[in-house]
């Protein structure tokens, strides 16, 4: 049973676009720091003072006892690696995924980058990922249906012979880091085809997937989130409103898409 999903009016969008933006440019400023020596714990640092400055306020430090600003997920790690005192290494992958709440309305996005030269088979990991978004994004319209997101995903990252993670899904945001609905980066036969989607949806759509197969499990540390096989992975997410004049990516920063 799916709670209701809320429609965020107009003047709540403006605190959205602000609290997205927010963290489009702290990701960007991140992005720009990652090389190999750099510490996720350094990163980590980075990005909270960031957010302090402008007065926005971190949003994953604190939900359910997380201990950080930025999950931090380098090779294996699907999602929520904690920041360490261990430096990056070229050939890495490493995901920053970032939220903050602005006036009481949260952002939400990650992207997945190279640490220096990394191999061909990790570069189309993330390229496949980036692509994935960008057509998910491209199905969030006015009148589809949550299902037409989900399976853009899945059908890429399938294709070109990767896995779509199951166990964690995109989320509609605002005025909490998780609300309804769930996005699933996959389809269920016979699940119907979701709600349509409509203006004032509010929707982070984050694509996690592996160069092999879609398993994984959580480390003793009880966040770090990696593939049972081993395999490379990546994530990458926006945080897009549907309004009437079409689709906004508020987490796009300088405002293109994908
Ligand atoms: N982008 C992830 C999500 O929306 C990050 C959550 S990390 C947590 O679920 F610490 F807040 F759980
Ligand atoms: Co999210």
């Amino acid at each position: 049973m799916q709670e209701r999903i809320i429609l965020k009016a107009p003047w709540e969008l403006e605190i959205l676009r602000r609290s997205n933006r927010l963290v489009a440019e702290a990701l960007q400023e991140l992005i720009g720091m990652v090389r190999p020596g750099v510490t996720t714990l350094e990163l980590d640092r980075f990005a909270e003072a960031y957010l302090v400055r402008r007065g926005a306020r971190p949003a994953f430090k604190g939900y359910r006892d997380y201990p950080f600003t930025l999950c931090t997920s380098v090779n294996e790690v699907v999602v929520h690696g904690l920041p360490s005192a261990k430096p990056l290494r070229a050939g890495d992958i490493l995901s920053l995924d970032m939220g903050a709440v602005v006036d009481g309305y949260y952002g939400d996005a990650a992207v997945t980058v190279p640490v220096g030269p990394i191999s061909p088979e990790a570069a189309r990991l993330l390229q496949v990922g980036r692509e994935s978004l960008g057509r998910a994004i491209a199905a969030t319209q006015p009148g589809a249906r949550l299902t037409d997101i989900s399976r853009a995903i899945q059908t890429h990252v399938e294709a070109q012979g990767c896995s779509v993670v199951r166990v964690f899904v995109g989320h509609g945001i605002g005025r909490a880091l998780h609300e309804a609905p769930q996005i699933p980066n996959f389809v269920e036969p016979g699940q119907g085809r979701g709600p349509v989607l409509k203006p004032g949806m509010v929707l982070a759509i984050e694509p996690m997937i592996t160069a092999g197969g879609p398993e994984v499990k959580v480390l003793e540390d009880r966040w770090t989130a990696v593939t049972v096989d081993g395999s490379l992975a990546a994530h990458f997410e926006h945080t897009v409103a549907l309004t009437e004049r079409g689709t906004e990516v508020l987490t796009a920063g300088d405002g293109h898409s994908g």
